[in-house]
Order: C-alpha cells, then sequence, then structure tokens
C-alpha cells in the first residue's frame, strides 16, 4: 500500500468549541486531509463537524478508545460506521476487539486498538492488577488484535518497530508523540520525529500542538509532510 504523504499525516483537532476547530481546519485548508476528533472536540459537537468533514472529503479518526459489553459496542461501532469516519480506537480487550471487528463487517471503517496507554508504566499496570510489564502487555496484546483482524494499532514511534514483525506488514501503524526537530515536548515523554517514526514503519502520523498551536500552522503541516515525503523516499 502507497499512501499519498499529505494523507499519512492526521492532525488532532485538541480544540475546545467546533468554533474553534473550523476556524483551524480552514487556516489548514488543502494542506491536511485527514483529522483526530478525541473526546475534547466529540463532546462538544464534533460529531456533526466529523460527518461535515467526510462530506467535505476529508478523513476523520475518530479516537474515542470504547471498552464495554460486546452488545454495546457492536451497536456503537454501527452507529460510527454511519458517520462516514474512517477510523476509530477500541481498548485492545479481546472480547472488545472481537466485537468492533465483527460489527465493522466489509464496510470502510478500519478499527485501532489501543494496546497500553503510553502514560502506564510498569507501576501502573501492577497498580491495575496485571501481573506483566508493559512491553510484555503490549506485545501480547498486539498478537491477539492481529489474530482478531483489527486494522491497526495506536502506538507510539518507538514501539513501531518491534511491533511491525508481530503485527503483519499490512497492519496499520498509528503514532502520536510526533515532534519535528526543535519543537516542544509539551507533555509527550516519548517523541520522534516525522522522519524517524517513518523508517520505524509507522503508516500514519497524529500530530496536534507542533500544528494547532504553531505560528503558522498551515506551514508547520506543509513542512511534516515534506518530511513524511523524504522520508517514504
Ligand atoms: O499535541 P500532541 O501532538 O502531543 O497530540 C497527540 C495526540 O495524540 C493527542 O490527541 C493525544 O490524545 C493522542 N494520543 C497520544 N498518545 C497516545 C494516544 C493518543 O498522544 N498513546
Amino acid at each position: 500500500m502507497k499512501l499519498n504523504p499529505k494523507d499519512r499525516l492526521i492532525v488532532a483537532l485538541d480544540l475546545p468549541s467546533v468554533a474553534d476547530a473550523e476556524a483551524m481546519i480552514a487556516r489548514l485548508g488543502d494542506s491536511v486531509s485527514f483529522y483526530k476528533v478525541g473526546y475534547q472536540l466529540a463532546f462538544a459537537g464534533g460529531l456533526p463537524l466529523a460527518q461535515k468533514l467526510v462530506g467535505a472529503g476529508k478523513q476523520v479518526f475518530l479516537d474515542m478508545k470504547l471498552h464495554d459489553i460486546g452488545n454495546t459496542i457492536s451497536r456503537g461501532v454501527e452507529s460510527v460506521a454511519k458517520l462516514g469516519v474512517t477510523f476509530l480506537t477500541v481498548h485492545a480487550y479481546p472480547q472488545t476487539m472481537h466485537a468492533a471487528v465483527d460489527a465493522r463487517g466489509d464496510r470502510g471503517l478500519r478499527i485501532l486498538a489501543v494496546t497500553v496507554l503510553t502514560s502506564y508504566d510498569d507501576a501502573d499496570l501492577a497498580a491495575a492488577g496485571y501481573d506483566f510489564t508493559v512491553p510484555e502487555l503490549v506485545a501480547e496484546r498486539a498478537a491477539q488484535a492481529r489474530d482478531i483482524g483489527i486494522d491497526g494499532l495506536v502506538c507510539s514511534a518507538e514501539e513501531a518497530a518491534n511491533l511491525r514483525p508481530i503485527f503483519g506488514p499490512t497492519g496499520l501503524l498509528v503514532t502520536p508523540g510526533i515532534r519535528p526537530a526543535g519543537s516542544d515536548t509539551g507533555d509527550q515523554k516519548r517523541i520522534m520525529t516525522p522522519a524517524a517514526a517513518i523508517a520505524a514503519s509507522a503508516d500514519y502520523l497524529v500530530v496536534g500542538r507542533p500544528i494547532v498551536a504553531a505560528a503558522d500552522p498551515k506551514h508547520a503541516a506543509d513542512k511534516i509532510v515534506a518530511e513524511i515525503a523524504q522520508a517514504a523516499t
């Protein structure tokens, strides 16, 4: 699968209102073709905005990290599929992943699994009752996701190189924690440049603040797309 460099950049619309998001989308114009809508915007009118973006020919990643009983997951995924979005996240629990994959059927929606949240370390897992280290649990869940037919994984770019052999050559690896050289890291702990993430076999890069908080967001997006294009050749 050869993706267009521009389509590999997903801009996280981590903004408080639809008005703010629409202003950012207008500033970014044709430079950006793929947007991520998370909790903050989804619960502030972001779902109709997602549909509007799809109607305007953009792709949307709905980052809802779903986890519930199978029946509830199935019904939710059916409703999400009707929005026309491209990616939806679920937590990588086998029952949840099975229900999501079954409900998406052969529609265009792609299900991404979150293996272990990147804010978790081994002590957090122990506190949550797991007898695994983070790398062990990430690898175990990636193998389960592959066997269940999950379309992609959300992982740090650092994890991508290790997950590629487990998840296989066609599984999608979607990586946040991207920082162009010289930009602010913010609260991200495990960061990589766009070029390094592509080299580590990431398919899609999720970028928030380096674009939406930039003085010139369009220029920042263009520079990242150029870096992706260069790294992908
Ligand atoms: O602003 P920044 O580029 O750090 O934004 C990254 C985006 O990716 C945010 O929307 C964040 O919630 C999301 N994300 C992440 N780490 C994960 C999963 C999602 O940073 N493990």
